[in-house]
């Protein structure tokens, strides 16, 4: 980082799902400075996955006020703040005390299954589907509401009397920056809006009757606008008085981040999970190979932009897992290390099924596997397993993108932790048989809620600025045999099917 770069300057602030951190960004889209924190992980029961808000919050407090002093600069040289956030994580507060009335519940959690099929039952899978693009499942955040209002006692009644916000992590981080208690603005943006099962994916709005046949009351809904607008502006801390100006789900920002503003033009970020998204234009598209419509980005007044989503919900997190609950690696980039060390998986397949399995297969009833063992594996083995379950899983979303796009996957523009793994790289260029590549800003993540929250407030002039800032850093390509390539995928099928219907 150069604390020297010529200001003015945006700020962006990602709430993610293992840290919160905040990155000021000059005009070229450079990173002038980073702080980041990490939370805790709050596994109360088996699929169980929680935060702590106020521990969030504070983080996200310290963060910025660490990323401003490590730029040198104060709030009169940043121009606008921009917020994204993992997505579907959900929380419910008391408006006139800022408490929340429980522990966030994490887009990973799996308690809603049961709601879900009952959901199905009454309500009708279809209807979802059609109204939210979503298909029902425990991922999304309104039966997370759902079961808040029917499990927290008393609860129902305070939120018919108006006094409980619902949010997920943009509207809490919102709402905090602008006030709090004090005149805090409750809103959240389209691309988060997007993930409740509860918007309509055709008019932007709160669809009234999903929302009555969750039974979920009308008050705690926050208001759905755009994601690069002003909202506010900021209520104390070190950025007192600079305006809110963006929020997008952190899948949605990357998109941005990574400039893939044309229809057809896709993305792939590798986190705690990867979610691959291709903008499909001004109109929403189905999908009939298990991915989500969701809406990418709307820019202000300007029609919203839709994209195709295939989510995977368990990557860096499997490699979180096998240091922490393992204790096989000490390090995240030890993975590497460890898989490198051994020519291939010696016949191990690990599907990592732990929040049961998103896209393309949509079932909330599968749990992990490790299939193929005998007694020659050894933990270079599974480490290496571990990371081609991410490039497997890449290559089945990249199959159903290109049958519900009809568009041939050109290229892979990746970003996120993972792609600094130079292994896990090629290997998902050799199985999903197409051309990886990286930019030069892999944050792309903040960079692109520092885009929306700048074309906001008029720091970039419009998206052909930002385009300009995208620069290739890195490239893999396929060198894989065409058939060892289908007689592992072969495995890797089998193994996916071992999963399903663990749970009753
Ligand atoms: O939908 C969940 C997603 O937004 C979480 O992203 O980067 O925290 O894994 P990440």
């Amino acid at each position: 980082t150069d604390a020297h770069t010529a200001g003015p300057f945006i700020a962006a602030i990602d709430q993610g799902t293992t840290s919160s951190r905040c990155i000021v960004f000059d005009k070229d889209g450079r990173i002038v400075a980073v702080d980041q924190r990490e939370h805790e992980q709050i596994f109360p029961k088996p699929g169980w996955v929680e935060h702590d808000a106020k521990e969030i919050w504070a983080n996200v407090e310290s963060v910025v006020a660490g990323a401003i002093a490590k730029a040198g600069i104060t709030s009169a040289d940043v121009k606008a703040i921009g917020i994204t956030n993992q997505r579907e994580t959900t929380l419910l507060w008391d408006k006139n005390t800022g408490e929340p009335v429980h522990n966030a519940i994490v887009w990973q959690d799996t308690r809603t299954d049961a709601l879900c099929k009952e959901l199905g039952r009454n309500v009708g899978q279809d209807r979802f589907r059609r109204e939210t693009g979503l298909p029902l499942a425990s991922y999304f955040a309104g039966p997370k509401v759902r079961w808040l209002l029917d499990n927290v006692e008393g609860l129902r009644e305070r939120a018919e009397a108006g006094d409980i916000l619902f949010g997920t992590m943009d509207s809490w981080v919102i709402w905090n920056l602008t006030g709090g208690t004090d005149g805090g603005r409750h809103v959240t943006d389209v691309t988060n809006a997007s993930r409740t099962l509860l918007m309509n994916l055709h008019d932007m709005a709160w669809d009234d009757r999903i929302v009555q046949s969750m039974n979920i009351p009308a008050a705690v809904l926050p208001e759905i606008r755009s994601s690069a607008e002003v909202y506010g502006h900021a209520k104390g801390g070190v950025l007192d008085g600079v305006p809110v100006a963006s929020a997008l789900g952190d899948q949605q920002a990357a998109l941005f981040g990574q400039t893939c503003f044309e229809k057809g033009e896709a993305k792939s970020t590798y986190g705690t999970g990867t979610f691959m998204l291709m903008n499909t234009g001004d109109e929403p598209v189905n999908s009939y190979n298990g991915l989500l419509t969701t809406v990418g980005y709307q820019i202000g007044e300007q029609k919203p932009v839709y994209a195709l989503e295939g989510s995977i919900a368990v990557t860096g997190s499997l490699v979180q897992w096998m240091r922490d609950q393992m204790g096989l690696i000490q390090s995240a980039a030890e993975i590497e290390t460890l898989a490198s060390s051994v020519e291939d998986n010696g016949g191990a397949y690990f599907v990592p099924a732990f929040s049961g399995l998103f896209a393309p297969y949509w079932r909330s009833d599968a749990r992990g596997v490790i299939a193929g063992l005998t007694r020659y594996v050894t933990k270079a083995h599974i480490a290496r397993a571990v990371l081609e379950a991410t490039a497997w899983q890449t290559r089945e979303i990249t199959d159903a993108m290109t049958k519900d796009s009809g568009v041939e996957l050109a290229a892979l523009k990746v970003d996120g932790g993972m792609t600094s793994n130079n292994l896990l790289m090629q290997t998902i260029s050799d199985f999903a048989d197409a051309p990886v590549v990286r930019p030069m800003v892999a944050e792309t993540t903040c960079l692109g809620a520092a885009y929306a929250a700048g074309l906001a407030v008029g720091f970039w002039p419009d998206t052909d600025a930002l385009r300009a800032n995208w620069r290739r850093a890195a490239e893999w390509t396929p060198r894989m045999p065409a058939d060892q390539r289908d007689r592992e995928y072969k495995n890797w099928l089998k193994a996916v099917e071992r999963t399903m219907g663990w749970i009753e």
